[in-house]
């Protein structure tokens, strides 16, 4: 995940951000105020989620109507409206949510024209004997809820879903643009996720959050769009309790963001907890995730030449004590800066470093 100019102009004004170092990882200890911590695009959103349990919100609400912001934004293409489509120009939504005090979970996979997964994710949790819905029966569900079909494919989106069909291949009917006429949206978003970088399957983008009350009370969230350009009916991790999301009110929450197929294959959410449970801190509990997939990631066409994952993959954990941090499987995101996080405390919302397990990706 990087944070890309707009990002940190567009956020700038709503809150202060400090960057500090990955040592600075300590106990928040603002001790017993509420804490929420993010991927770096949230950092709206933990400030957001913060403010409401300061005035004595659930975590889960908290937590919703944090990622809600970034769900709604359609300058973040990563998750909720303006997403990038799949490979046939649809905007398809994965969402999951998991609520401590009660053990409860909801999800959504594969839903269309509903801008916030994550509200539909809770009220499957709240309002049925299931844990996730996906597809035409998520989109049947969203609408007998009240919630109307709608375009998610922003103007923005759909050029760059077009000029992805026009690259895909020199042996079809679609001409390559011209290069030196792009269109501006089209230039924009090469130059948030650079183009290489996007056409790679693993691209895609998320957002996680996680929050704890001043009682100790946890709840997770996370929500996307998932890869960029995926297979119809592609599912990642995000709507994958015990994947994308896990949080036990006795330990803690975590989620992630990034390669959702390899997340899957270690329940890395779940594995998180239980490493916090076994007593390790959470920025610990996260490396020790990436470690398990590392030494899981097999495949060939998953490896770089020196043997190491190819694909980025970022976890994010608080603890019930309020200690919280977040591992990136790289520590150096595509535009050669350090992967961040968002967290957000009584000190107020900023962006800290990820701690790593390898320090950059080299694909040669
Ligand atoms: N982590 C998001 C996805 O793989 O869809």
């Amino acid at each position: 995940m990087t944070i890309s100019r707009r990002n940190l102009l567009g956020t700038a004004a709503a809150v202060a951000v400090a960057v500090k170092t990955a040592r600075a990882q300590k106990p928040a200890s603002a001790a017993n105020g509420p804490l929420a911590i993010s991927s770096a695009n949230g950092i709206k959103a933990v400030a957001k989620a913060v403010d409401l349990m300061s005035r004595g919100a659930d975590p889960l609400d908290a937590a919703i109507a944090g990622v809600n912001l970034v769900e709604d934004d359609p300058n973040d293409m990563t998750v909720g409206y303006g997403g990038v489509p799949n490979e046939e120009g649809i905007v398809q939504l994965d969402a999951s949510c998991m609520h401590g005090p009660t053990a409860r979970a909801g999800a959504v996979a594969s839903l269309e024209g509903c801008k916030n997964p994550s509200k539909i994710a809770k009220l499957v949790m709240e309002t049925t004997d299931h844990v996730l819905l996906v597809g035409p029966g998520a989109r049947h569900f969203a609408t007998m809820n009240g919630y109307p079909v709608e375009n998610l494919l922003t103007e923005k989106a759909r050029k760059v879903w077009l000029y992805w069909k026009q690259n895909l291949s020199d042996k079809d009917k679609w001409l390559e643009p011209d290069p030196d006429h792009l269109d501006p949206d089209v230039r924009a978003f090469i130059d948030e996720f650079g183009w290489d970088e996007f056409r790679k399957p693993q691209r895609g983008g998320t957002i996680h959050l996680s929050a704890v009350t001043p009682r100790g009370d946890i709840a997770g969230c996370t929500t996307t769009s998932g890869l960029f350009f995926k297979m119809p009916g592609r599912v990642g991790d995000s709507p994958i309790i015990g994947a994308g999301c896990f949080t036990d009110n006795d330990v803690g929450s975590a989620g992630s963001t990034g390669r959702g197929e390899a997340n899957i294959l270690v329940s890395g959410g779940h594995l998180a907890v239980e490493m916090m449970r076994q007593g390790k801190h959470p920025k610990d509990a996260c490396i020790e995730v990436l470690k398990r997939i590392a030494a899981t990631t097999r495949e060939r066409r998953l490896l770089t030449k020196a043997g190491r994952p190819n694909f980025g993959i970022t976890f994010y954990a608080v603890s019930k004590n309020r200690e919280y941090g977040s591992a990136s499987m790289y520590g150096l995101g595509d535009t050669g800066k350090p992967r961040r996080f968002a967290v957000a405390d009584a000190a107020g919302a900023r962006l800290e470093e990820c701690a790593h397990l390898f320090e950059r990706l080299e694909l040669k």
